[in-house]
């Protein structure tokens, strides 16, 4: 998955699969740990891998607060942590808890690479924690980590479902960066989310489906160039195929579920990443009477000039035209 990706679909979710995770996806993440960096290299973060069936498991559950009873379900769980004295001090700071901190975010984001939920957690009582895992007096733990599957949010409980549910949110980039001195705000300008999406409704033929009586994975990749030549058309007012000037640079596609020949498939589209000379479009796959997303996917397009056959600038007109729908 690539990097943006896996930033965008990181979320704190709370309902776990019973589904064990595999022993190897746990030490990828450790490993991503272990490669962090830290001040003066000291590498002082240390975690604890707690399995279902570990010894460890039910006291370490007992330590939970009430509010996080859903961890439970997830097959792993990974308390983090670090000793003062391991991590180094410059004038008076103390980098133990930065660093751990910075571990933790890279076992976060492998866990997501891997097709993993990672929940942080701080809602757990030290005392039993430090009892259930025989934690030294001079390590402070700072999160227990729920790993895992995603599970049904229809297990949750009604609270607890709510919460997952909830959209997330940021407060705005002005408010948490500033440019140049304090309190003067940097200002954004990406649109964090696009002012419109383009759909258009794909109309399936009985030739699109295979032996399975599936859409075939490869037609799929075609309904998205149908979605791209009808941005072009209707959006950027190409007439013909040929004011079309991009070529195809990569394509990425998640198969959530099969599309049958009787459902309705409308593709929803925006612009995303614009660079020099190349853009993303995010594409979702859904049925609009029960909102079902079939397919999410992604395509890099580089701009061409094809009588020069090289790259050639996202022009002024381009992102004129497509304005509204760049963001994200
Ligand atoms: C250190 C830390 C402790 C957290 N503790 C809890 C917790 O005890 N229970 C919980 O449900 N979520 C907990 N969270 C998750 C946050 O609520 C969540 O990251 C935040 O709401 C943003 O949502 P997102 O991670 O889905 O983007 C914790 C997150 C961090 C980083």
């Amino acid at each position: 998955m690539e990097f943006h990706r896996v930033i965008r679909v990181r979320r704190s979710l709370r309902a776990f699969s019973p589904r064990p995770v595999e022993k190897e996806k746990i030490e990828r993440m450790l490993e991503a740990a272990r490669w962090s960096p830290s001040c003066a290299n000291r590498q002082p973060w240390r975690f604890v891998v707690v399995g279902a069936d570990a010894p460890s498991r039910a006291a370490v559950e007992e330590a939970l607060d009430a509010g996080n009873a859903w961890a439970k379900r997830a097959p792993v769980l990974i308390a983090a942590g670090a000793r003062r004295e391991d991590g180094a001090i410059v004038e008076s700071r103390d980098y133990f808890l930065h660093d751990t901190g910075m571990a933790l975010m890279s076992l976060l984001y492998r866990a997501v690479a891997q097709g993993m939920l990672a929940h942080p957690m701080a809602g757990w009582k030290e005392e039993p924690l430090r009892a259930a895992l025989g934690l030294p007096q001079d390590f402070t733990p700072v999160a227990v980590v729920a790993v895992g599957y995603a599970g049904k949010s229809g297990d949750l409980d009604e609270a607890t479902r709510k919460k997952d549910e909830k959209p997330p949110a940021r407060k705005p980039l002005g408010e948490v960066a500033f440019r140049s001195q304090w309190g003067e705000p940097f200002e954004a300008t990406l649109p964090s989310l696009p002012a419109k999406v383009y759909e258009t409704e794909l109309q399936l033929r009985f030739g699109d489906t295979d032996a399975m009586g599936h859409v075939n994975n490869a037609k799929v990749v075609t309904y998205l160039e149908l979605g791209r030549v009808r941005f072009f058309g209707d959006v950027m007012g190409a007439e013909r195929v040929e004011d079309i000037r991009f070529i195809l640079a990569e394509v990425s596609c998640r198969y959530r579920i099969p599309i049958l020949l009787h459902d309705r498939v409308i593709v929803r589209m925006h612009i995303t990443d614009v660079n020099r000379s190349s853009f993303r479009f995010r594409y979702d796959l859904y049925d609009p009477r029960d909102g079902r997303v079939f397919v999410e996917a992604e395509t890099v397009q580089v701009m061409f000039d094809y009588t020069a056959g090289r790259p050639a600038p996202v022009g002024a007109d381009f992102l004129a035209r497509a304005r509204d729908y760049i963001g994200g």
